[in-house]
């Protein structure tokens, strides 16, 4: 296969680099009958190279979400981050060669032009960005083509195409300018399900080559065979690092902790917690890295443990006894960003799962193990 891809270097030094970085994004409809909330404090962060896909009921705002990373649509507030570019603050003029160059854009009615053939389809993305060379142009888009396998289709008007075919050729021009990310709006919900699993096969082609792909799926069954999910209700995300402290809640009880937690930053360096004074909250990392500081009996204090986004801190406590039993502090090289959530609200959360209490209460078991070996108490 002749077709070349640009593979993301990968940078040892910087950890949290998330590709695509929703922030706090909120969306207001106006409409006849007032404002309608359509995203809520949605905060999402997608690495690179992952293959994401988002599901929910008709209406909870999947499109939406989509529209606020393409660019199609602005947030109302919050910031959008896709490839170090901030699209909230993108100007229209601005916004299309930017889209052109950095995102694949695939739709649920693959949207070709009519008129033109399959491969002048294809090169449409290229001559409007200027991306390849323009004696380059044609012989990339047949690459394209063969990576789809649609090649002997190439000076066909796409109408001449199936539906399986067509999206095929969408997803070839999605990729003419080698972008980095691939957005596809149920893709597949057009198309019956074989036709769907040869494109969701080479979905699966492309994260392989480095591209990193979100996918809006009405398929339960295609959606466990990506990567990751991120489920969405009345406009509503369930924090990711939330579902990573406590996977064993069920996903309306994810939201809950989702809404119910206080997001707090901290500078890097600065002191969180301290020890001995009394213990409420239970505390998500949700960026950068916390270090837990312990005494030792005739020796200077140590860093005995460095935890990063998802693990958990004041977990101890509330099984335990309610004083801090460590210090805590955001690690020189990073802020830190945490979710906390109340220990009236986690006792709530955690009476309606026995599982997560159970595994909560084993984790502050074996980290109350540790943290008294460290001082040299023998547990
Ligand atoms: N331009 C608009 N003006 C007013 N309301 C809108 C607009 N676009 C979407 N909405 C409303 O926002 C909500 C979310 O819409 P969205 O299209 O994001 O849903 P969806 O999850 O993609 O649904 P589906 O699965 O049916 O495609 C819906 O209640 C919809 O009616
Ligand atoms: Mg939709």
């Amino acid at each position: 296969m002749a077709i070349s891809f640009f593979k993301p270097k990968a940078d040892e030094n910087v950890e949290d680099r998330a590709i695509i970085d929703l922030r706090d994004v909120n969306k207001n409809y106006k409409t006849a009958v007032g404002d309608y909330h359509a995203l809520k404090n949605v905060d999402l962060k997608i690495e690179a190279g992952e293959f994401v896909s988002i599901i929910g009921k008709s209406g909870s705002g999947k499109t939406t979400l989509l529209n606020m990373i393409t660019g199609i649509d602005r947030p109302t507030n919050g910031e959008v981050w896709v490839n170090g570019t901030g699209v909230h603050g993108l100007n229209e003029n601005r916004m299309a060669r930017w889209r052109g160059k950095n995102l694949g854009i695939v739709f649920q009615f693959f949207q070709l032009l009519p008129m033109i053939s399959v491969i002048e389809n294809i090169m449409l993305p290229m001559d409007f960005c200027r991306t390849y060379p323009i004696n380059e142009r044609r012989k990339r888009a047949m690459d394209l083509l063969e990576l789809v396998e649609l090649a002997e289709h190439a000076h066909k008007l796409p109408t001449a195409l199936s539906g399986g075919q067509q999206q095929r050729v969408a997803i070839a021009r999605a990729l003419a300018n080698d972008p980095p990310v691939v957005i596809a709006d149920e893709p597949t919900g057009n198309l019956d399900s074989k036709t769907a699993e040869s494109v969701f096969a080479l979905f699966n082609d492309l994260v392989a080559k480095g591209k990193t792909i979100i996918i809006v799926t009405h398929d339960s069954g295609l959606a466990k065979r990506t990567h990751r999910t991120a489920l969405i209700a009345d406009g509503e995300i369930v924090n990711e690092f939330v579902a990573k402290a406590m996977p064993t809640l069920t996903h309306n009880q994810l939201l809950q902790a989702t809404k119910v937690a206080q997001k707090m930053n901290f500078n890097a360096g600065a002191m969180i917690l301290s020890e001995g004074t009394n213990a409420d909250t239970f505390y998500i990392v949700t960026e950068g890295t916390v270090e837990v500081i312990l005494p030792r009996p005739n020796q200077s204090d140590v860093v005995a443990l460095q935890l990063g986004p998802g693990k958990v801190f004041g977990e101890i406590e509330f099984f335990h006894e309610s004083k801090h039993r460590a210090s805590i502090r955001a690690s020189e090289s990073t802020p830190v960003e945490v979710l906390a959530i109340g220990y009236d609200q986690l006792a709530e959360l955690l009476n309606q799962s026995e599982v997560t209490r159970e595994a909560l209460h084993h984790l502050a078991n074996k980290h109350n193990g540790e943290n008294l070996s460290w001082r040299g108490v023998s547990s």
